[in-house]
């Protein structure tokens, strides 16, 4: 049967997550999604970017955690390197195909990969808060992802890599906004032009980690910071994280504009429920 295009969009099916590597559940206020394509060691492909993009666009508007973590022993290995082979993955478009003779149209590359992008931007949405569990590798797109979350919970045997520049091509998953801003352009640089690996330690030592914990502890780690986000109260946590999210690009006058205009719309929501109360 047709699918009627004016339909409101939905979650992707289990089948069409199964078939993007993907796994998802929704408790409440808390979804987790799952990397899950074990026998590639979490390799994620366009697919799996256009699924995530589409449960962006499609959670229940309660949720206000997501929990991204790899199935089984890692977080993730990058992206599926067969997506850069002439036939690509399975059913998936190669990213190269039509490059070499010249015959790919440049805008349509463009506007590929900024769909891509976009199974990454929306984990910064303000009314989330985003929360990656990495255990073992996190290379390359799966570094780029982990940068993506608000916070990152890591393993005591995770690594992250920045490995796109050893394999001749940039980040370009949305990753190197976050890197610079939490390490800064001298670190940042030095991390992808070595493309070496930055284990748990010194990457809480950069602030790239939120927390390390023993890998048996993660899950433990992941639930406490999970009920910690909840507690405090939801429109707070949105005016708060679009608050700080603003600050970088904010002279001091501004940003102290924006928390006025941010606090002033907190008390006018707090007085009114107050009064409806009484
Ligand atoms: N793409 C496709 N298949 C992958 C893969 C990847 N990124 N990573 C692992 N696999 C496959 C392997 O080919 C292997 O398949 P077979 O069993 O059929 O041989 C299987 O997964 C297991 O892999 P290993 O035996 O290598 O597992 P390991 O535990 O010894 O090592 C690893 C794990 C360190 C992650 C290693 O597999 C590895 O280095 N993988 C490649 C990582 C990589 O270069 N990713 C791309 C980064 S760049 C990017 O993501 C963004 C971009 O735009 C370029």
């Amino acid at each position: 049967m047709a699918q009627d295009p004016n339909a409101p969009e939905t979650l992707p099916t289990d089948e069409e997550l199964g078939r993007a590597g993907l796994e998802l559940t929704v408790d409440g206020p808390v979804a987790r999604l799952t990397i899950s394509r074990p026998e590639r060691r979490n390799a994620m492909t366009g697919r799996t970017w256009a699924a995530m993009a589409r449960i962006g666009r499609t959670l229940p508007e309660d949720v206000r955690v997501v929990v991204l973590a790899g199935k089984g022993d890692i977080f993730s290995a990058g992206i599926d390197l067969k997506m850069f082979t002439p036939e690509g993955v399975d059913g998936e478009r190669s990213i190269v195909a039509g490059l070499a003779d010249g015959s790919a149209d440049e805008a349509d590359l463009d506007s590929y990969i900024a769909e891509l992008q976009e199974g990454f931007t929306w984990l910064r949405r303000p009314d989330l808060v985003t929360v990656a569990a990495v255990r073992s590798h996190a290379i390359g797109a799966a570094f780029q992802l982990a940068l993506s979350c608000d916070l990152r919970i890591l393993a005591d045997d995770a690594k992250f890599c920045m490995k796109e520049p050893a394999l001749g091509l940039v980040p370009d998953l949305t990753g190197t906004k976050p890197l610079v801003d939490i390490v800064g352009v001298h670190r940042a640089t030095e991390i992808c032009l070595t493309a070496r690996r930055v284990e748990a330690e010194e990457a809480r030592e950069l602030g790239l980690a939120t927390l390390v914990v023993p890998a048996d502890e993660l899950e433990g780690a992941v639930s406490d910071a999970v009920s910690a986000l909840l507690e405090v109260d939801a429109d707070a946590a949105t005016a708060t994280k679009a608050l700080l999210q603003g600050a970088p690009d904010h002279t001091l006058e501004e940003q102290s504009a924006a928390e006025r205009k941010a606090q002033i719309g907190r008390l006018t929501a707090l007085a009114r429920a107050m009064a409806a109360q009484s």
